[in-house]
């Protein structure tokens, strides 16, 4: 159980805060037409983000009645088919083959600090000589800066602490993580916000405002183009943590009598004020200072992670303290990746405690294990698009169709009344009436017609190899290694159904009559 409510929010909100909003929001902005996007933005945060928040908690605390912290069991709950745990799949796939790459991201961010504090990269004056330091420290290019054990090394290391934090448990790890982690990370980024939004005016003129104004300005002209509603869907998904079945395990530690709208609700905000306002001010200003809006949007469309592994690296060098700011912008990228990682791994472990009775310890130390070896495919074949595959089937496209059958299950076929009855179960305030009708018909609706329209103009090509996962051309060389990541994806899928198959046999559940309800079963013994 959570140990206190400001402690719940900090590692919600800590869940949802994280690479997303300091890397990959600036960059979708951008390649979206800043304005254009932030408009696409917003009625996806509206639609579907929210709502789904609601409903991850609604589907997390009412699972957790019947103890079930993990997404086969939470599906099962929701639904009494004997499909519905098998349905559940996507719960723990997702979750883990996404904490597995995350947490291989997180190191660059980890090893960046330390790179930043003992000015490894000083000297590496233009954009093309840090990339050209990125690609040496990911194992291919030109260079060979450091030793090529270094980012097996930092992955090690990164994915010790997160084992080490879930192995201490909700209250005694993740909490504690998020009272500190979290606290640090803002305070990193209104920093570092505030000395970008200073900067003086760079060499054509620009100063931060013009970074501001290219994002925040409303502009409907490119409103017109599928890619930018999509990918404006695609961030939603991705910075909320919804579709991933984390949100839902940590919800499941609570009980009828907490708020989960207020709290939904606070923690939506907390990450959207994060994301919008701080991730918005620092990256993409800083850019626009020095580079003007075009640089930056070339830097942007040049690779995922350009515009904070190389073009800030830049701008740090250039600037008083550059040391300390590159210390504080990874530092606070490493808080915010770990406190979302620890939150990917909690349903894996859920899942293993509890239908299988097992250490948590244990637990916690056999998935570092996994990770760390299905993670090394990641660091040696990132150049061949290995983690692009996970990062679209799983961090993509998959939370979408996870979404769908979760928005199903808890607005249909639990109910809208029953749904909302839930919802509102020990609520502080109550949700808008509309939200009913957007939750019941609109969001599911949104949800089906982005995913139809993904599959036919993104999944399919990718699945054909006609276009790579992580855009451009498919190298013939790639091929291999991209089926090889896919055919892992399979593989996991398949293990899981066995395990779900498995457990619910051990544990002789009934799929038509649905599991104990341990409140009701308390409340009996109570009267009795
Ligand atoms: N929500 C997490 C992020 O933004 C996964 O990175």
């Amino acid at each position: 159980m959570w140990g206190s409510r400001i402690g719940l929010i900090l590692a919600m909100a800590g869940n949802a805060v994280g690479l997303g909003n300091f890397l990959r929001f600036p960059r979708q902005a951008v390649l979206g037409g800043g304005g254009s996007f932030m408009v696409a933005y917003f009625v996806a945060l509206l639609l579907i983000g929210i709502p789904l928040m609601w409903i991850e908690w609604g589907v997390g605390r009412h699972a957790g009645r019947f103890r079930k912290g993990h997404v086969p069991g939470m599906f099962a709950a929701l639904w009494h088919h004997p499909a519905a745990k098998y349905l559940g799949v996507i719960g723990l796939v997702i979750p883990l083959a996404v904490f597995i790459y995350y947490t291989y991201i997180e190191s660059w961010t980890l090893a960046y600090t330390f790179f930043s504090v003992t000015h490894d990269y000083w000297g590496r004056a233009t954009q093309a000589e840090m990339v050209s330091y990125l690609q040496s420290f990911q194992g291919f290019g030109a260079e060979h800066v450091h030793g090529a054990w270094t980012p097996f090394l930092f992955f090690a290391l990164t994915l010790f602490v997160n084992v080490y934090v879930v192995s201490k448990g909700i209250s005694g790890g993740i909490e504690r993580l998020a009272k500190v982690g979290m606290p640090v990370l803002f305070l990193f980024a209104i920093v570092l916000a505030v000395v970008v939004a200073t900067l003086p005016a760079g060499p054509g003129g620009e100063t931060a405002a013009t970074g501001l104004q290219y994002i925040y300005e409303p502009d409907l002209s490119r409103l017109g183009d599928a890619n930018v509603w999509l990918a404006a869907a695609g961030q939603i998904f991705f910075t909320l943590s919804v579709g991933m079945g984390t949100l839902q395990a940590y919800a499941s530690y609570l009980s009828r009598k907490d708020d989960i709208v207020l709290s939904g609700l606070a923690t939506a905000s907390t990450n959207e004020a994060v994301e919008v306002v701080l991730g918005g001010t620092i990256a993409i200003p800083a850019a626009v200072v020095f580079f003007g809006v075009s640089g930056a949007v070339a830097v942007a469309q040049s690779g995922s992670f350009n515009l904070g592994f190389a073009t800030m690296p830049v701008i740090f060098q250039q600037m008083p303290f550059g040391g300390l700011l590159g210390f504080m912008w990874f530092g606070l990228l490493f808080f915010a990746g770990i406190t979302s990682s620890v939150a990917m791994a909690t349903p894996i472990l859920a899942f293993f405690r509890e239908e299988f009775g097992m250490q948590r310890e244990r637990v916690a130390w056999t998935l570092g294990g996994v990770a760390f070896g299905l993670g090394l495919l990641h660091v040696l074949w990132l150049e061949y698009g290995f983690l692009d595959e996970w990062d679209y089937w799983m961090g993509t496209f998959g939370l979408v169709l996870f979404a769908v059958v979760e928005v199903i299950l808890f607005m249909w076929v639990l109910g809208p009344s029953r749904a909302w009855a839930s919802l509102h179960e020990g609520a502080d305030v109550r949700i808008p009436a509309f939200f009913k009708t957007v939750m019941t018909v609109v969001t599911p609706l949104y949800l089906i017609v982005i995913l139809v329209w993904w599959g036919v103009t993104d999944a399919l090509p990718i699945l054909r190899l006609e276009v790579a996962a992580g855009g451009g051309a498919v190298a013939p060389e790639a091929v291999p290694y991209i089926l090889l990541s896919r055919g892992l994806l399979v593989l996991m899928l398949l293990v899981f159904l066995w395990l779900i198959h498995l457990a619910w046999k051990r544990n002789g559940y009934a799929d038509r009559s649905g599991f104990v309800d341990f409140d009701e079963e308390t409340a009996a013994e109570v009267a009795a």
